[in-house]
């Protein structure tokens, strides 16, 4: 049986529509999900949305609309921009979803009755925007940051996680195992934050404050906190057949807003209480700016994808989005920087490669691509066989690293292209007495070309797809046959057709 792999991304909140940020981040998880895939895993990719809590209620009102209605329409918004992207997800979580639901109520009956929740009185400020009560210390110079939004005064009683017993266990478990989350240095921000005392977790929501959630089983006057019903999708949701489960996940790609505390205290906290495995891993993203500034809903500078996939489709913008943020930091979004990738590594590197190579064995050989033969292969064949590493490849798409994987892709690439250029097909097409040396040529730029579409399924499967029906080949794509294995035969490849047209400046 293939080995399996399980990977899940955040949810996103339906108060807003999806951006830039929302792409990348199931982009990366695509992509990451397509090489599990590449390298022959059965992989379960889950993604989905985010439907309860006070802005989707507020987002609903002002709208006029029931809230269901509401995510309903903004569910749609997400799932049609992530099947133009091509995001190959198996399980979309909608966390209105009965089954959901029913779960959640499942997993609260389980905390009441290990006597981990705990009902009282809490005197304090509670921040809106954010949702959850905040303390003192968190005021700076006199006032509540400004990602608290309003912050009013509140006095209610409510259920409680008892949190803090578990922060001893979580803080040693994650420093047993140094490569738990992905880049480091966040691992280091979250074992600080689990050397501070940790306070108990209010779970509820009074139903007079707040009617869109779920209701806890065991007191009909509240809903549950929107983060505990969030954080819970990856479990209800990774049910498989009868009563079996994808659980632990081995990757949970999340952004470096959602770490401390909820993905690193609270949901670790919450999987310890229920007796359920950590995750494996979590790749921590950073975010993507516009002009300096995180875009977000709130602050009205998202960047809407629509226009850049009209303008240059959506391979175009995955591999961007895939190759240029370094893994773990931010970068800033421009049109620019877009339009330079397309040109230059879409266009010219790729593009040029490809259309060269068909172009050639139709032009010579009638669309027939040679058989390889070994012995006649000299020192820049066998350099151009070579060139590949994939070790490197394997080793930046295993940390979540798509920048440098692309990176290792591209510099094969090159080499590809250089090897075109010193070869020179054109001129020994027209050399007496060259058949021989035309025919390896050819051969090794179809077998190159072959492995280069088999390398670049993860940011463009399209492409990946275009280019390997052109060479005939029909096998599903597996890194194991991206190794240089020219075939002795010789066989038919289809017409070229251009992947990437330019685009206007
Ligand atoms: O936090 N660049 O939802 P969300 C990169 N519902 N990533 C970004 C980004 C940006 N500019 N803006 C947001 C929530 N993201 C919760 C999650 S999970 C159980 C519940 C990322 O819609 C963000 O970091 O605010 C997060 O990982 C995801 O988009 C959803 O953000
Ligand atoms: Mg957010």
């Amino acid at each position: 049986m293939a080995e399996r792999f399980f990977l899940t991304t955040a949810i996103d909140y339906v108060n807003g529509s999806p951006h830039l940020g929302h792409a990348y981040e199931k982009t990366l998880a695509d992509a990451l999900a397509r090489y599990q895939r590449l390298c022959g895993r059965s992989v379960f990719f889950l993604t989905g949305v985010d439907e309860h809590g006070q802005k989707v209620q507020q987002s609903a009102r002002a709208l006029g609309l029931d809230p269901q209605d509401f995510c309903d329409r903004q569910s749609g918004l997400f799932r049609a921009l992530w099947d133009r992207l091509d995001i190959s997800f198996d399980q979309f979580a909608r966390t209105t979803e009965p089954r959901h639901k029913e779960a959640v109520q499942s997993c609260l009956c389980r905390l009441q009755e290990k006597e981990l929740l705990r009902f009282e009185e809490h005197e304090g400020f509670y921040s809106l925007r954010q949702e959850q009560f905040v303390t003192e210390k968190e005021r700076v110079d006199g006032r509540w940051p400004e990602i608290f939004g309003e912050v009013v005064p509140m006095r209610e009683p409510n259920y409680f996680f008892l949190l803090s017993r578990f922060g001893e266990q979580i803080r040693r478990e994650i420093e047993s195992r140094p490569d738990w989350i992905v880049p480091e240095f966040r691992r280091n921000e979250l074992l600080a934050a689990l050397r501070r005392p940790l306070q108990e977790l209010c779970i509820s929501r009074p139903r007079s404050r707040l009617a869109w959630g779920i209701p806890l089983p065991f007191d009909e006057r509240y809903v549950t906190y929107v983060w505990f019903d969030a954080l819970l999708n990856y479990v209800s949701f990774a049910r498989e057949g009868e009563g079996g489960t994808w659980w632990p996940a081995d990757l949970q790609i999340i952004g470096k807003d959602i770490l401390v505390p909820a993905h690193g205290v609270y949901w670790p906290a919450i999987l310890a209480a229920l007796g359920l495995p950590l995750p494996r891993r979590l790749l921590v993203h950073g975010w993507w700016l516009n002009r300096g500034a995180k875009m977000s809903k709130s602050t009205g500078n998202a960047i809407d994808p629509l226009p850049y996939l009209d303008r240059f489709g959506s391979e175009a913008l995955r591999y961007f989005l895939l190759r240029e943020m370094t893994l773990g930091n931010d970068a800033d979004f421009s049109d620019e920087k877009l339009l330079q990738r397309y040109q230059s590594d879409l266009a010219n590197d790729l593009g040029n490669f490809a259309h060269r190579s068909l172009s050639m064995i139709a032009r010579y050989r009638g669309g027939r691509v040679p058989g390889w033969i070994d012995s006649e292969a000299g020192q820049s064949e066998r350099e151009l066989a070579s060139a590949f590493d994939e070790e490197a490849y394997r080793v930046a798409f295993d940390q979540g690293d798509t920048g440098t994987g692309l990176a290792v892709a591209w510099a094969f690439i090159g080499r590809a292209n250089r090897y075109v250029d010193q070869a020179a097909p054109w001129k020994v097409a027209r050399a007496p007495a060259s058949e021989k040396r035309l025919d390896l040529i050819l051969a090794i730029l179809a077998e190159t070309l072959r492995r280069i579409a088999i390398l670049i399924e993860p940011a463009l499967p399209r492409s990946s797809r275009k280019l390997l029906t052109e060479l005939g080949v029909s096998e599903p794509p597996l890194l194991s046959r991206a190794v240089f294995a020219p075939p002795r035969e010789s066989y038919s490849a289809g017409a070229p057709e251009p992947l990437f047209p330019r685009v206007e400046g």
